[in-house]
């Protein structure tokens, strides 16, 4: 049903440039290109996966969507409680406030996002004082209850996070994230500073937690293999662009893009007899302060050819709902995993 509707979130052309400043003047030399282009939407309900290696964009993206920092260009487009559509970049301040309950985030490191002096109580039910609810009473019955919901025992609810393991804490900033009822939730990396033990346990709440709460997710990985699990769609960064974008059993099975592919060798295979086919990814991520002319991948390319080098692949939907940019996207059949 969600598809003959507006999405929930679509974003265009996102644009966020950082300037570089030299000298005593500092003069503006250049400009870190962190996002550079960046489109896709996200239906009511479903969790997009946006996955790519370290410094590609994936942070920079998240916090213009929430506003966080100004985009350089570009256009969000939010489908607003009422129904109708708003583009963020128009609101005033005010609308822009009452917009932003319905965004929340969720960090990765559980240890620096949590202030240290606030109690679970004042953690957790600061959004609601902030949007008005002043009772005290009310406000720990609803922390509680967000507690009880997270998995954690609502006695707790006068400790302060110290107390709490790395798992522990995540729990925390969910119920915060989840204070106010938000539509769209942003999860930051949410497990990648946690043990492999703890990480299935949040990825399963953040699941069940959609379910209860009818969330919308943009899910932040570096690793594919986390975002599998959760997510309806994956889109794939590189140095501040998205290179491929299709439903996660497709990117799984039949990735079209040699980066994606590369990533999907380096998720951890359990059949020893297999792993020999991994392509180790060579060379560094490229610099977004002066990424390499055509296509940004080719220096890394084990599928390079003379155009590469030259001309920025288009941006083509190769099958239904199966987009990608690469100049041999056609001919080359790449490996997935099963
Ligand atoms: N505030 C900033 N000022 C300058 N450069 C920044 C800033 N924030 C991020 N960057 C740069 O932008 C690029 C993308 O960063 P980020 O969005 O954090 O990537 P990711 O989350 O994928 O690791 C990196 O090169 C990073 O160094
Ligand atoms: S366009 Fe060329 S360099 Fe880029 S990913 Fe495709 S084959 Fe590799
Ligand atoms: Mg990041």
């Amino acid at each position: 049903m969600s598809t003959l509707r507006e999405p929930l979130l679509r974003v265009a052309g996102l644009q966020k440039l950082f300037p570089i400043r030299k000298g005593f003047l500092k003069r503006t030399v250049g400009y870190v290109r962190a996002v550079d282009g960046v489109g896709f939407h996200i239906d009511e309900g479903e969790t997009l996966g946006l996955v790519g290696e370290s410094g590609c964009g994936k942070t920079t993206t998240a916090r213009c969507i929430l506003r966080a920092i100004e985009p350089t260009a570009g256009e969000i487009f939010m489908r607003v409680s009422g129904g109708s559509v708003v583009e963020m970049g128009r609101l005033r301040r005010a609308e822009l406030r009452a917009l932003r309950r319905e965004m929340q985030m969720i960090f990765q490191d559980p240890f620096t996002s949590l202030n240290p002096r606030m109690t679970l109580l004042d953690l957790v039910g600061e959004p609601l004082l902030v949007h008005g609810m002043k009772s005290r009473r009310e406000r720990e019955d609803r922390v509680a209850d967000l507690l009880r919901r997270v998995g954690l025992r609502p006695e707790y609810m006068r400790r302060f996070p110290h107390a709490f393991s790395g798992g522990e804490r995540q729990r925390i900033g969910i119920a915060r994230a989840l204070a106010l009822h938000p539509r769209l939730v942003v999860a930051d990396e949410p497990v990648s500073a946690l043990d492999v033990s703890v990480q299935a346990q949040i990825l399963n709440l953040l699941f069940d937690l959609q379910a209860d709460f009818r969330l919308t997710y943009l899910f932040v990985a570096h690793d594919l293999s986390v975002v599998r699990y959760i997510s309806n769609r994956v889109a794939v960064m590189y140095v501040g662009r998205i290179v491929e974008l299709a439903e996660t059993d497709e990117i799984f099975n039949a990735p079209k893009h040699p980066y994606t592919a590369a990533l999907l060798s380096a998720v951890p295979e359990p059949d020893p007899r297999t792993r020999s086919r991994r392509i180790v990814l060579q060379g560094e991520v490229a610099n977004p302060a002066s990424p390499p002319p055509g296509c940004y991948f080719h220096p890394r390319c084990p599928h390079a050819i003379e155009v590469c080098r030259t001309q920025a692949p288009a941006w083509q939907e190769i099958s239904r709902g199966h987009f990608v940019s690469c100049h041999r996207a056609y001919e080359l059949h790449l490996a997935g995993v099963d």
